[in-house]
């Protein structure tokens, strides 16, 4: 018998179950298509003798010890749907479903209400790492309740990242609370390649060649801006293509896919009145790479300036750096407010450490996050933090002046220039918006607020 099963073969089911036989634990294995599992069973080697394959999914369920656990790693959607919907009556009470795939937190929360409205329990959880990190350590958001995480719990903590000995995984809130968390992670990712992506642009337009850009990476990735997604840029950058021997990155299509949780974070941002801009222009960045021929159009229409934008590599590096602390400074405050809204009582500290191993965006600065949050984030702001004044003090004049100097020339940094407007808007004490509120009194009479008395519903003098 199995402690748990996993269905969904998929590189990512695949890995999971491998890397749960890999930590000591008998895994029940099963794929649509048998031939997939049997196929997964074949290549496991050693760990073969602790899967237990099944071709459909009532013999993949009776090999599961009570009560059963039962992991879904399908693809989002209309799949995990139809999972659920066929597990239901194969299970008993205090059974566990988990989806361990990447899901919109919002049919979480109604699969959860499902689930459980049948006597089973659920949990939505979000696992970051890619092929690799699932294969050899990823970091686990979960999200349910705690009595459905218990029986499961030593198997998470296993199989997940280490952070110093810390396990990279962790309980952190009610139905979507794990979903969300992953989705505002994947937020964060995209906003993160956008800026490398700009920086690599800047870079391009400089002259520089693949070859010298990798190793600029590199070096970067020794200090301040550690992280995995710089560290395989430089990897990426250097790599050459099989085919014809040039970068790869130069035989490559430039329009970016996307599966929908970059989207969704911005929807839930917006939904929640929330300004997570440097994520949107990432995800506008990349619907905007779609529209190859209409680039191809505007670029014969409105010939691009040929000069370089002026910028030196230390400007580069600060200015990237600037940019990922506004960037998660908008990430956390998402959380803040979607834990406020849908009572999760996320653990921000938490979530920043469960993120230093495993996954997609880690990076050296998420150690210093989570302890500035630990020590409270005035506003609820990582860039009111005391750590991160200096950091910003040092480093948002570089961030300005690459802004600058790549405007100037006509250069797209979408993502760069969001975090600057975000941190030049938010450090005003004043804004303008005295102004939008006497014009919308003045059209719609909304009424306003006095600066010099209490009380709203206040009209300007052309109410009468
Ligand atoms: C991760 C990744 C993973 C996946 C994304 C990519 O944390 O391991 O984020 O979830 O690679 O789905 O998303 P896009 O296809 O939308 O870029």
């Amino acid at each position: 018998m199995a402690r748990i099963g996993v269905t969904g073969m998929g590189t990512m089911g695949a890995a999971l179950a491998l890397n749960i036989a890999d930590n000591g634990f008998d895994v029940a294995v099963h794929n649509r298509s048998p031939e997939r599992t049997q196929a997964v069973v074949d290549g496991a080697g050693a760990l073969a003798a602790r899967l237990h394959p099944s071709d459909n999914l009532e013999d993949f369920v009776a090999s599961l010890e009570v009560p059963r656990a039962v992991l879904i790693m399908v693809n989002a959607g209309a799949a995990v749907e139809s999972v659920i919907t066929s597990l239901i009556p194969l299970l008993d009470r205090d059974d566990l479903i988990v989806d361990a795939g990447n899901a919109d937190f919002n049919d979480t929360r109604r699969r959860a209400d499902l689930v459980e409205s049948k006597g089973l329990r659920y949990l939505g959880v979000g696992v970051s790492g890619g092929e690799e990190g699932a294969r050899f350590g990823p970091s686990i958001m979960v999200g349910g309740t705690r009595e459905a995480y218990a029986p499961i719990k030593d198997i998470v903590e296993a199989i997940a990242a280490k952070f110093e000995g810390d396990p990279c995984a962790d309980f952190l809130g009610a139905d979507g609370a794990g979903h969300f968390v992953k989705t505002v992670h994947n937020g964060i990712e995209y906003a993160d390649m956008q800026l490398i992506a700009e920086a690599y642009g800047l870079l391009r337009a400089d002259g520089r060649d693949m070859d010298q850009m990798a190793d600029l990476f590199a070096v970067w990735n020794a200090g301040a801006l550690q992280s995995y997604l710089i560290e395989i840029t430089a990897e990426i950058l250097k790599a050459k293509d099989r085919e014809t021997g040039k970068p790869v990155v130069d035989v490559i299509l430039d329009q970016a896919g996307q599966k929908g949780t970059g989207r969704w974070t911005v929807i839930e941002a917006l939904k929640l009145g929330q300004s997570a801009t440097a994520i949107e222009s990432a995800v506008a960045a990349r619907s905007w790479s779609a529209l190859r021929d209409t680039r191809a159009a505007a670029e014969a229409t409105y010939p691009r300036d040929a000069s370089a934008a002026r910028i030196s590599d230390a400007d580069m590096e600060a200015a990237l750096l600037a940019s990922r602390i506004i960037t998660y400074g908008q990430g956390m405050a998402l959380l803040d407010a979607a834990s406020t809204n849908f009572e999760w009582s996320l653990d921000l500290a938490r979530v920043a450490e469960i993120w230093r191993a495993g996954c997609i965006i880690r990076s050296s600065l998420l150690d210093d996050i989570s302890a500035a949050i630990r020590k409270g984030l005035p506003h609820g702001q990582l860039i009111l933090a005391p750590s991160f004044v200096t950091l910003l003090e040092d480093n948002v004049p570089a961030l300005r002046r690459v802004v600058i100097a790549a405007m100037a020339e006509g250069q797209s940094v979408p993502a760069l220039a969001a975090s600057l407007s975000f941190f030049d808007t938010i450090r005003r004490a004043r804004g303008t918006t005295d102004l939008i509120q006497a014009q919308r009194d003045f059209f719609g009479r909304h009424g306003f607020q006095r600066l010099d008395r209490t009380g709203d519903g206040f009209h300007g003098p052309w109410a009468d």
